[in-house]
């Protein structure tokens, strides 16, 4: 049953978004209704370690390391953060309260909310790192390569946290309009950001570091957006949620209610998702005791990549390509008889369907009207759900992942598809640090082994020989 907290918030939410919430309440009983049946998994325990599993290609089956943090049912196609069922969080929550929640463990009282968002809102009008990231070329780079370069320049940023603004801006940036990278000082680095030589880094420096990148990921990818399209990156406007703001700076409109709380919805759905490769690549850069910065810039090209992040923008590409519904069974046809991969299909853990597509699916469906271009995507997409539900689900329990209607989503709100990966990270960055403040309460290093299968007793030959 939903927390009375969630449902409370939900009384405050606009009239016009009411039919989301019950969207998602009804994708919620579908889900339950599905899959009753199936067996409840195993591992929801403490474990006794060492412990014994069987580990396939891909590390598949493989235990990381305990977290309270979220689970994903895959059997029954369920989602959990810190105990709370996605589709409630969806219904009745916020991105806001979400990554409070993942943070912290607990649903926040009211004015630990005002607080967290107070901060949530400073950080996020920090001007250094924009006007630093200004001076490199941004529209050139690829966007997630500019949200590293952002998030390197926020931990450069960080180094300096102790001088004040006034000194980091004329030592570090060429403030003005024609400012250019060779302007800028050679600078080195003074100290590490964080000693993690005890558990100090879980409670306080640690926590305002991850409040920092929840709260800047945001700005510098809106900002990239912005210097895309040759547009000047606009100021968040404190009076609007993270998911409006977000909206708001990128496209420079204020978002209707619907489309802030659909926005807002994507970034809950995206928060945390498991051992997921990201996830797993962030946590094995904290586990060295390198710094949260550089965890989270691992998290980013991790996350970048087509089988993960990078999914929904390759999602829209192949619609495109299918561009209309006539061709659709022919395209699926030539796919199957190529092995091709279906993007946005398929998923190491859910063997029923995702229920972020669930959610998202419906959501897609309310918003791909407002253009007629986007509609035509979204008929594409379902006349391609039932293909492969009734070919590669049945067979191989292949089905729609979160990555399917995001990106009909995202251009419905008018976000390009080479941004999509970056929106993922704006979201994700929150079950990142939260796992990341969670492992090193307890860290060891991340070691596994492969296995050498390579030649023995090689006789070196000197180059001229060879
Ligand atoms: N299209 C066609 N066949 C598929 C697909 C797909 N999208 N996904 C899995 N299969 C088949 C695969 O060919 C294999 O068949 P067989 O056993 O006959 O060789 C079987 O299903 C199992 O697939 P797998 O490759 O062993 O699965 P995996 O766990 O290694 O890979 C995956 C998971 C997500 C990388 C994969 O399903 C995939 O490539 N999907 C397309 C990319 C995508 O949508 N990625 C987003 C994932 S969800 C968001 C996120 O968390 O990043």
């Amino acid at each position: 049953m939903p927390n009375r907290d969630l449902k409370t918030k939900s009384r405050s939410l606009h009239l016009s978004t009411q039919k989301i919430t019950g969207m998602v309440l009804s994708a919620k009983e579908k889900a339950y209704k599905e899959t009753s049946s199936e067996p409840e998994p195993e591992f929801t325990k403490k474990l006794d370690w060492p412990i014994q599993c069987t580990v396939g290609p891909g590390l598949e089956g493989a235990i990381a390391c305990e977290s309270e943090t979220g689970y994903v049912n895959g059997a029954k196609g369920l989602l959990i953060y810190r105990g709370y069922d996605i589709f409630d969080l969806c219904a009745y929550s916020s991105f806001e309260e979400v990554a409070y929640l993942l943070l912290h463990g607990r649903l926040p009282r009211q004015e630990e909310f005002n607080k967290f968002t107070k901060k949530i809102s400073e950080y996020q009008s920090l001007i250094e790192v924009k006007r630093l990231l200004m001076s490199f070329p941004v529209e050139e780079l690829n966007p997630m390569a500019a949200l590293r370069l952002g998030v390197n320049l926020m931990r450069q940023k960080q180094i300096y946290r102790e001088k004040d603004d006034a000194e980091f801006i004329s030592d570090v940036i060429a403030t003005d309009e024609d400012s250019i990278p060779m302007e800028t000082k050679p600078m080195g680095e003074k100290r590490p950001i964080y000693e993690f030589v005890d558990k100090q880094f879980a409670r306080s420096e640690g926590i305002d570091s991850c409040y920092h990148l929840i709260a800047e990921l945001a700005t510098i990818t809106a900002s990239i957006s912005r210097l895309r399209s040759g547009h000047l990156p606009l100021e968040p406007d404190p009076s609007l949620s993270h998911a409006a703001n977000l909206l708001y700076m990128i496209t420079g409109k204020r978002p209707t209610p619907v489309e802030e709380r659909i926005m807002d919805i994507c970034l809950i759905l995206h928060a945390d998702h498991g051992m997921n490769a990201s996830t797993f690549a962030t946590l094995v850069v904290a586990s060295t005791l390198s710094d949260i910065y550089f965890s989270v810039g691992a998290g980013i090209a991790a996350l970048n990549g087509p089988l993960h992040g990078g999914a929904n923008e390759q999602v829209i590409r192949m619609l495109k390509e299918i561009a209309d519904t006539e061709n659709l069974k022919l395209w699926y046809e030539n796919a199957l008889k190529n092995k091709k991969r279906i993007m946005g299909f398929g998923h190491r853990v859910y063997k029923a369907y995702d229920p972020r597509a669930r959610i998202l699916g419906s959501l897609a469906k309310l918003i791909a009207h407002k253009n007629p271009e986007i509609e035509n995507l979204f008929r594409i997409s379902q006349l391609l759900e039932k293909e492969v539900i009734s070919t590669l689900g049945k067979v191989k329990k292949v089905f729609p992942n979160v990555d399917f209607f995001s990106g009909i989503i995202y251009s419905a709100l008018g976000i390009e598809p080479e941004m999509f990966p970056l929106i993922f990270a704006v979201s994700r960055v929150a079950g990142w640090t939260a796992r990341v403040l969670e492992y090193l309460k307890h860290n060891r290093i991340f070691r596994p082994r492969s296995i050498y299968i390579g030649p023995f007793n090689q006789q070196y030959v000197p180059m001229e020989k060879r």
